[in-house]
């Protein structure tokens, strides 16, 4: 499958900056969403065509939202299984790859992968795009990327990463550095890859890191995101000390983050944005067994957080979330 015609599922926040740079890749790139408001602006901004159907592309990206309609805190991913059940019933081009960016609970790309039956290949790429510093952390940053299978896998580095695979069949062993260690990445996951790499030109060109079960790719984005928000429940903590025990909080944080290895977080509003307190939610609840302890008390740590800014009256400020 050679890659040319892509459809974007999903224009909003991440999925219009996403459509935007394959297209500058110079793939042909057409966009679908439920809001025909978000499909006029992808087309007025970024001269993104409007898809009609899932029928006849060569890479499917799904970029919707994955929280409730009614709230935005709670995981809900019934409208990426409902778009993969559309593809499925129209995609016309069997070995076709669909990659889901959006921020889904470890197990989803297994259910969207046995709605496809295997006619098309998943692989999970999610994003690390920031708003705030979309030149540093934009859509080609560094990215983690699992396949459901080796072969789904294959694909997915095959269409977004930066060296991926190069000629292999002249023998000249003339690979960079970088693309050698792509390929050892790759031939560690799969070990025949080493003798089977072929020539694929065009690419999203993003530097990915293949991991070897698409769980993990699940779990990582989720992980940094919960991450992110326990560091920031430490600052409103720490905020909140320094409020009972009569502490200049910024006076504490500026000397506190002198040391090579500490840096305290603002505790702004509240935890914020609509990413940390859902994807942190997505992974306490993404364990039959262990359930972080340590999150489930900085949720009501950021309840106490909150609580107070209120009790003082503050008025929200339009200001950086912290978010991820
Ligand atoms: N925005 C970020 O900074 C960011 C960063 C990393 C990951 N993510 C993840 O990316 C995903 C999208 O986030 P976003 O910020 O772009 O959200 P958003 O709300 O800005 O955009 C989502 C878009 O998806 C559309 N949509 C929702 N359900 C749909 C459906 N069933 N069919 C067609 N279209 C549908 C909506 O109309 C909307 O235009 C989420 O999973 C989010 O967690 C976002």
């Amino acid at each position: 499958m050679q890659f040319q015609k892509i459809l974007v599922v999903g224009l909003g926040q991440l999925g219009l900056p996403a459509a935007k740079y394959v297209k500058e890749k110079g793939f042909e790139v057409f966009g679908f969403d439920a809001s025909l408001e978000a499909v006029d602006r992808a087309e007025r901004l970024g001269g993104i065509k409007r898809a009609h159907d899932f029928r006849d592309y060569d890479a499917y990206i799904i970029c919707i939202s994955t929280h409730a309609h009614d709230d935005m805190f709670s995981p809900n991913i019934e409208g990426v299984l409902s778009i993969a059940d559309s593809i499925s019933k129209e995609a016309k081009r069997d070995g076709a790859l669909v990659s889901i960016e959006s921020t889904v609970p470890k197990g989803t790309s297994e259910k969207v992968f046995e709605i496809l039956r295997h006619r098309l290949h998943v692989v999970h790429a999610p994003h690390r795009w920031y708003a705030l510093e979309e030149k540093e952390h934009g859509v080609n940053q560094l990215r983690v990327i699992g396949g459901v299978c080796d072969c789904c896998l294959r694909e997915g580095m095959r269409f977004y990463d930066r060296q991926s695979v190069e000629d292999n069949n002249n023998n000249n062993n003339s690979y960079s550095n970088n693309t050698t260690s792509t390929i050892h990445k790759m031939a560690t996951i799969e070990p025949s890859l080493n003798t089977k790499m072929v020539t694929y030109r065009k690419s999203l060109e993003i530097p990915m890191h293949p991991v070897s079960r698409i769980e993990i790719a699940e779990t990582t984005k989720i992980v940094e995101n919960a991450h992110r928000y326990l560091q920031i429940a430490f600052a409103e903590e720490l905020y909140l000390y320094c409020q009972a025990n009569n502490i200049s909080f910024p006076e504490l944080r500026d000397a506190l983050n002198t040391k090579w290895n500490v840096n305290i977080l603002e505790p702004r509003e509240g935890i914020g944005g609509h990413c940390l307190p859902k994807d942190t939610k997505m992974f306490l609840e993404s364990s039959n067994s262990i359930r972080s302890r340590i999150l489930t008390a900085a949720r009501g740590v950021d309840q106490n957080y909150r609580t107070f800014r209120a009790s003082l009256n503050h008025r929200p400020r339009v200001e950086e979330s912290n978010n991820g």
